[in-house]
């Protein structure tokens, strides 16, 4: 490999988590901090990429030389991957995607009252597979997969049924793995093979990804 192999490309990396509005003062989210989404983008532009880093809220600093776009809720994430997508050679969907939202999104600020608060959610679009049923020539995209049971089983169906290239499967239940720690411990399952990776930092995880991403790349 050369120094930039990845000189001449194009990567959308997703990072971060969603928030989907209650009412004015709640939302609902999840714990990831950005960390894995961001390293990926770093990675991505030192290989030599031009790179496009769309982010839920976080406290990360931008990351230099590249576009950082900030989005809210799942829906926004959508319609950004939606007008982007088919102008980049690698997608990596990093982004903890909120599955629900809430169906009503209320103008004041949810009243206490004596009984229980029952929510409503609705089913949010599924980006991955979205675009992996739009996948434009010669594209690779690579998913991640969350699972707190059964999770190669469950990571290589999301790989089958999302129709993406590769899954990176997070090891949750291990020490040094998943959210907001500079740590992660995966497994990456392609259709022809799976890797598992020990506890690494985010930063060289993503390199990894990165040079799995350009293995399946050269051969399309
Ligand atoms: O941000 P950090 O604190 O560093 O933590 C990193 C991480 C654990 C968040 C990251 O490594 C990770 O696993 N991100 C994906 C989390 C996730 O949403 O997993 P999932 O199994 O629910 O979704 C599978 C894939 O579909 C993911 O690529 C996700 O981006 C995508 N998805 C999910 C739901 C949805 N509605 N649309 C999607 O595109």
């Amino acid at each position: 490999l050369s120094d930039h192999p990845l000189q001449g490309k194009k990567v959308l990396v997703t990072a971060g988590p969603t928030q989907e509005s209650l009412d004015p003062v709640r939302f609902l989210t999840n714990h990831s901090s950005g960390k894995m989404g961001y390293s990926i983008a770093r990675a991505a532009f030192i290989l030599g990429a031009k790179v496009r880093l769309i982010h839920g809220p976080t406290s990360l600093k931008p990351v230099p030389y590249i576009i950082n776009q900030s989005i809210t809720s799942a829906q926004d994430l959508f319609e950004c991957v939606k007008r982007h997508h088919t102008h980049y050679d690698y997608i990596i969907m990093s982004a903890a995607v909120a599955d629900y939202t809430p169906v009503e999104t209320s103008t004041e600020k949810i009243k206490k009252n004596d009984n229980e608060l029952i929510l409503k959610l609705k089913k949010n679009p599924d980006i991955l597979d979205y675009i992996g049923h739009h996948q434009v020539e010669h594209q690779v995209i690579c998913g991640f997969a969350m699972e707190t049971q059964d999770l190669i089983e469950n990571a290589s169906k999301k790989l089958n049924k999302k129709q993406c290239d590769l899954i990176i499967a997070n090891h949750l239940k291990t020490e040094g793995a998943g959210f907001q720690g500079d740590t992660n411990v995966v497994t990456i399952i392609t259709q022809e093979s799976m890797k598992d990776i020990d506890k690494m930092s985010k930063s060289d995880l993503s390199y990894i990804i990165l040079k799995e991403c350009m293995k399946i790349g050269a051969k399309k």
